[in-house]
C-alpha cells in the first residue's frame, strides 16, 4: 500500500520523499550500468508523457520513467553539451531552496536569501578582481546574463549625450554565442547592428581585425555600445585575449562586455587562471555556475563593474514593491524577473560547506583528461583534431582511411555522431568550424576517465566500418 499524496509536509509526504531520494542515490550509482541515452522517437516518448485520467497515488512510477528516458549526465560517457551533472550537494539545496520558496526580488520576502545572493555576488566578483563598487544579479544563466550585462552597457551608452543621435552597434567574435545576437534583436537592433569579427587561427577574436572594424566605425552615423569578447567560447572554448581587447575599448571609449558564461570558473584553479587574464578589466560578465561550478540549472551570474549602470538599466516605478530607503538590499531594482528563485543559495552552500577544492579538482580533472583526448586523436591515423583545447571542449572528426572529399567527410561525421547518439555507447555532439562538420565534446562530468575516451574513439571507429 503506497502512502496517499496529499498536499501537505506530513509524515506520509516524509516516507515519499525519502524514497524519492533513495531513488535518484541509487539511479546515480548505477549509472553505468544503462545507456547514456535510451534512444526513443519523440512519438514514442510523447506516448510515454500522457498525463491520463486515472491519478495514480504514488509518483515513484512516473520518476522512475523520467529516470529511464532522460539523458544520463551523470554517465561518464555523457560529452555532450555543457550541461554538468550537478554536484550532491547543490542539488540538495535545491530542494531546500524550493521547500523555503524565497523570492528574492525584494529584501522583505527574502532577508536571508538576499543576503546569501549579495554575499556569492561579491564572492564572484572577487574572483574577477572586481572591487568595491562593484554588484550584480543571479540570472537563469548565460543567455540572460549577456542581455543583462548588454542592458547596462547601453544604460551607459544612453547616458552619453554625444551618442544621441547615433546607431548603436555591437561588435562580438564571428563564435559569440547566438544569444549576444538575440540580446541586440530583443533590445531592437537590426542584424546589422551586431558586426561578427573574424576569429584567427585560433579561434580567438582576431585583435586586428577588431581594431579595423572599430576603427571603420569613427567618423559614422553609428556609435559602439559594446565589444563583446568570449572567455570559453561554445564550439571550441577559446578564450579572447581580454587584456587587448580591453586596450581597444579605452581607446574607442566604449564598454566590454565578456561572455564568460563557460570559462569564468578557470579563476579558480591557479593553473588555469592564465586563460581569463585581463577579466578585471571588464564593465560586465557572464558567469554560469550551472556550467562549470557544477551547479543544477539554473544558475547564471551577471557581474557589473560599475553598480550604477546596471541599477540605470532597470530604474523602476514600483511603489507596492520597492522603496528609496531599501533600494539598496532589494535584488529586483537589478534584474528583468520579479519572482525570483533564490538559486544563489546552492553555490553558497557549496563555498560554505566544502569550500573551493571541489571546484578546482572537478575543473582541473575535466581539462585534463580533454587533453589527453586531444593527445589520443593527434596519435590515431584515422582522427584529425581541429584545434589544441585550451579547457574541456574539443572538436575533431573521423578521417578513416584514404582520400574523401570535403562533403563526404561531412556526411560522414554527421552521421557519425547521430549513430553514435542513438547507440547510447556515448554523447557527443556536433557543430560547423570554419565550414566543416566536426564531432564535438564537452567533458562535462569529472567522472569521465581514460576509459571512456578510449572507448569512445573505438565506438566511433566501429560505426564508421559497420
Ligand atoms: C559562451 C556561452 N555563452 C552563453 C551561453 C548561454 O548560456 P545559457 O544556456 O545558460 O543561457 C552558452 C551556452 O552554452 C555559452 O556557451
Amino acid at each position: 500500500m503506497h502512502p496517499k499524496i496529499i498536499p501537505s509536509f506530513d509524515s506520509e509526504a516524509r516516507t515519499v520523499a525519502h524514497r524519492v531520494v533513495d531513488l535518484l542515490f541509487d539511479h546515480v550509482s548505477r549509472i553505468t550500468e544503462r545507456p547514456v541515452l535510451r534512444w526513443q522517437t519523440a512519438e514514442e516518448l510523447r506516448e510515454l508523457a500522457r498525463i491520463g485520467d486515472a491519478a495514480s497515488n504514488d509518483p515513484l512510477p512516473s520518476i522512475g520513467q523520467l529516470l529511464d528516458y532522460s539523458l544520463q549526465l551523470h554517465h561518464p560517457s555523457y560529452m555532450g553539451h555543457q550541461v554538468c551533472p550537478p554536484f550532491p550537494l547543490a542539488v540538495l539545496a535545491d530542494l531546500v531552496i524550493s521547500t523555503l520558496n524565497q523570492s528574492t526580488a525584494v529584501w522583505e520576502m527574502s532577508p536571508f536569501a538576499t543576503m546569501i545572493e549579495k554575499e556569492v555576488v561579491g564572492w564572484l566578483n572577487a574572483q574577477i578582481g572586481f572591487q568595491s563598487g562593484s554588484t550584480g544579479t543571479m540570472v537563469s544563466g548565460g543567455s540572460a546574463a549577456n542581455l543583462t550585462g548588454l542592458l547596462a552597457a547601453r544604460a551607459r551608452w544612453r547616458s552619453d549625450s554625444h551618442q544621441q543621435a547615433a546607431r548603436p552597434v555591437i561588435l562580438c567574435s564571428a563564435d559569440a554565442h547566438y544569444s549576444i545576437a538575440r540580446a541586440a534583436a530583443i533590445m531592437g537592433m537590426g542584424p546589422d547592428d551586431v558586426i561578427k569579427v573574424d576569429t584567427d587561427e585560433r579561434h580567438r577574436m582576431d585583435l586586428a581585425a577588431l581594431d579595423d572594424s572599430l576603427a571603420a566605425l569613427e567618423d559614422t552615423d553609428r556609435s559602439v555600445m559594446a565589444i563583446v569578447a568570449t572567455s570559453g567560447s561554445t564550439a571550441t572554448g577559446a578564450f579572447d585575449r581580454l587584456g587587448d581587447i580591453a586596450g581597444l575599448r579605452d581607446r574607442y571609449r566604449t564598454w566590454l562586455h565578456v561572455d564568460a558564461a563557460h570559462g569564468a570558473s578557470v579563476l579558480l584553479s591557479p593553473s588555469l587562471r592564465r586563460l581569463a587574464a585581463g577579466i578585471e578589466h571588464a564593465d560586465s560578465v557572464a558567469w554560469d555556475p550551472h556550467k562549470m561550478l557544477w551547479m543544477p540549472l539554473s544558475l547564471g551570474a551577471i557581474l557589473v563593474r560599475n553598480s550604477e549602470w546596471l541599477r540605470r538599466a532597470f530604474s523602476a516605478d514600483a511603489p507596492y514593491l520597492f522603496d528609496a530607503e531599501r533600494s539598496s538590499l532589494n535584488l529586483g531594482e537589478l534584474t528583468i524577473q520579479c519572482s525570483k528563485r533564490a538559486d544563489a543559495v546552492k553555490l553558497w552552500l557549496m563555498l560554505r560547506s566544502a569550500g573551493e577544492e571541489p571546484f578546482r579538482a572537478a575543473l582541473e580533472g575535466v581539462t585534463a583528461i580533454t587533453r589527453k583526448l586531444y593527445d589520443l586523436v593527434m596519435e590515431s591515423a584515422d582522427f584529425q583534431a581541429m584545434h589544441e583545447p585550451e579547457l574541456n571542449i574539443f572538436c575533431f572528426r573521423y578521417v578513416g582511411a584514404g582520400e574523401r572529399s570535403a562533403d563526404d567527410l561531412d556526411q560522414l561525421n554527421g552521421r557519425l555522431r547521430q549513430a553514435l547518439m542513438e547507440s547510447g555507447q556515448a554523447w557527443i555532439t556536433t557543430t560547423l568550424l570554419k565550414g566543416s562538420r566536426v564531432l564535438r565534446v564537452s567533458i562535462m562530468n569529472p567522472a569521465t576517465g581514460t576509459a571512456e575516451i578510449e572507448s569512445l574513439l573505438d565506438s566511433l571507429r566501429c560505426l564508421a566500418n559497420a
